[in-house]
């Protein structure tokens, strides 16, 4: 069994970020990221505290909006369209979720699509789906893709099952590895929570990858001997013998899974790094994009 080792993988993409920034840098332009976060989830608070130190290690420029839950829809669309006209701004990433008086989809059509770096504008989502290779992917998805690829785990012919139906991993998920070329070419079969005989679907993958967000969904019985499993999941549960009192755990019972596999990706240390590697990347096109590189 192949422990996949994501933080590893991802120090090797950073440094090469790193490169290009500061070859960027030389050339008068700086890679630069606006990450908004509406409301104290401390999951939220976490993820954008992690995005925004990857920018700093990386010599990016980096803005942080911290907005109270309470903020209107209009209000953080005016800070959208601020970051839009912002030459200083490559990226606009929203946290989501935002709180439940906010509309998601329309803060997310307020962003410019040439630096929606998370690859959640319809425009980009269209993209996607059309095989048009300027997209911007989600970075989750990307990230997954890229383990794969970098692991040496061949996609072409293979019988993925992604388990989870989300805008966000799911169902670009499955756009991306049903692609021709390179960590594409897959047969895909996206399964979710309704999905009849769950566990015999699962155990028809080659390359299972879990993004169903919750705790030790995937048992033993749901994997074939053999089988290359992703686990995009983070959850946190309650931990009594751990210091902070809990721990994150990801969709895959790990321990009775891990035996059955040819690879695995453990959390944390799998996907998470990954997911902020590729974000860093998106960023960095879409400021090449700009400054007329690429
Ligand atoms: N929440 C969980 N993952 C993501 C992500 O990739 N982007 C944004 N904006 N919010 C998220």
């Amino acid at each position: 069994m192949q422990l996949i080792d994501g933080t590893a993988i991802a120090q090797k993409i950073n440094a090469a970020s790193r490169e290009e920034v500061a070859r960027l840098k030389t050339l008068g332009f700086t890679p630069g990221l606006a990450v908004v976060l509406v409301g104290d989830d401390p999951a939220s608070r976490a993820y954008v505290r992690s995005k925004d130190k990857m920018c700093q290690e990386l010599g990016m420029h980096s803005v942080k909006h911290e907005l109270p839950a309470s903020v209107s829809q209009a209000d953080l669309i005016h800070i959208v369209h601020q970051l839009n006209a912002d030459p200083a701004i490559h990226g606009i990433l929203v946290q989501s979720p935002p709180p439940a008086h906010i509309n998601e989809r329309a803060v997310v059509d307020a962003i410019d699509p040439r630096k929606d770096v998370d690859g959640f504008h319809p425009l980009n989502v269209a993209k996607l789906a059309l095989g048009d290779s300027d997209a911007f992917v989600p970075c989750t998805p990307l990230g997954c893709q890229r383990l794969l690829i970098e692991t040496g785990i061949e996609t072409a012919g293979a019988n993925v099952v992604i388990l989870g139906r989300s805008m966000i991993v799911g169902k670009p998920l499955a756009l991306l590895l049903m692609q021709k070329g390179k960590g594409g070419d897959a047969t895909v079969t996206v399964a979710h929570s309704r999905t009849r005989n769950l566990a015999d679907v699962c155990h028809s993958a080659d390359i299972l990858i879990a993004a169903i967000g919750q705790p030790y969904f995937v048992k033993e019985n749901f994997v074939r001997e053999g089988a290359v499993v992703i686990d995009v999941g983070i959850n946190r549960i309650d931990d009594p013998a751990s210091p902070k009192g809990s721990r994150l755990v990801g969709d895959v019972a790990f321990d009775e899974v891990a035996p059955k596999c040819r690879a695995i990706t453990p959390v944390p240390r799998g996907v998470g790094p990954m997911t902020i590697a590729m974000l860093m990347q998106n960023t960095i096109t879409s400021c090449q994009r700009f400054a007329g590189t690429r």
